[in-house]
């Protein structure tokens, strides 16, 4: 494997999967595996799970991690080709992927979207920019439109906590008070239809994901019907797609409390953090026996270490 993108195919994601459930029951097992190669963990947006927990598993195979966090500490790079750089952008982004994938073995890049030019977003233009100008195996910590790793971590969690082959997963949207990106939403729904899930996702009208990224998946506007027997509930708050970037409803009904629960009550409740309390989900879920943030939490170091070691075994 040389990119880690995207989610590529049943098969691969098994592997993944069992790889990381392998993991962490040994996290050394692997720990000579990357004995002298260096990983770039480059941030051009904040992070606390993302940036830990990849560092953690590279350690774990012996890999030296080198954070850089682009937007605070380096350069301010300029993205568009041709440009006559007069302005406030110091460095070109050719240039700086180059020189660091001169300096590394395998890039890991955080690259959030503008949700302003839906079209720069929607091809991901700055991770296949890094992909283009580095050289070097790239994995994504959360590009303009997919978080793989959270998506491989939410499969684990699912896998260890099913109690049948098909379980139905519910994706619902939660109110928010900022405009929030699509890439967890888009990355759990490929994944979770991907990996043989029964997959609903709820929201207002308006909150349509980019159908490349739902097919498979049932779209139920009514929240409560939506709910009905989930075995997993992934909460989560996007901007408007086709309104790109807009915040088109605020609607707090849209807030999964326990009461939403009350026709699924075995269903677990999952977010990939950081969480706004009371306004997304509520404590008392959070707080509760549902509760399955802290397991995709702990799982993002696993996803992470098995996706290291496909890359550089
Ligand atoms: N879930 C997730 O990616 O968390 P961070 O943004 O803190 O890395």
């Amino acid at each position: 494997m040389k990119y880690y993108t995207q989610f590529e195919n049943k098969s691969l994601a098994d592997q993944l999967i069992q790889k990381a459930l392998e993991y962490k029951q040994h996290p050394l097992l692997d720990k000579n595996l990357g004995a002298g190669k260096r990983i770039g963990l480059l941030f051009l947006n904040p992070s606390l799970r993302t940036r830990v927990s990849t560092q953690i598993a590279a350690s774990n195979l012996g890999m030296e991690p080198i954070v850089l966090n682009m937007d605070k500490e380096s350069w301010a790079l300029e993205m568009r080709d041709g440009v006559i750089m007069n302005q406030n952008k110091v460095e070109h982004i050719k240039d700086a992927a180059g020189v660091l994938g001169s300096y590394f073995d395998v890039l890991a890049l955080r690259a959030f979207p503008t949700l302003t030019d839906k079209g720069e977003d929607s091809e991901d233009y700055i991770l296949h920019q890094f992909i283009k100008h580095s050289g070097l195996p790239v994995v994504s910590l959360e590009s303009a439109i997919r978080h793989p790793l959270q998506s491989l971590a939410d499969m684990i969690t699912i896998n260890e906590h099913k109690k049948s082959e098909k379980p139905k997963v519910v994706l619902t949207w939660a109110p928010h008070i900022k405009a929030i990106p699509h890439a967890v939403g888009n990355s759990f729904a490929e994944w979770s239809v991907g990996c043989g899930h029964d997959v609903t996702i709820t929201h207002p009208e308006g909150y349509e994901l980019d159908e490349r990224f739902t097919q498979g998946a049932n779209i139920e506007y009514d929240q409560e019907k939506a709910l009905a027997d989930a075995d997993f509930v992934y909460v989560k708050n996007w901007s408007a797609f086709n309104d790109y970037g807009k915040i088109l409803c605020t609607d707090e009904s849209w807030m999964l409390t326990e009461q939403k629960l009350i026709n699924a009550p075995q269903a677990k409740v999952m977010h990939c953090l950081p969480v706004r309390r009371n306004v997304e989900l509520s404590d008392e879920i959070l707080d509760g026996e549902r509760s399955l943030v802290q397991f995709q939490a702990k799982n993002r170091i696993f996803a992470a270490q098995s996706v290291l070691s496909a890359i550089i075994k």
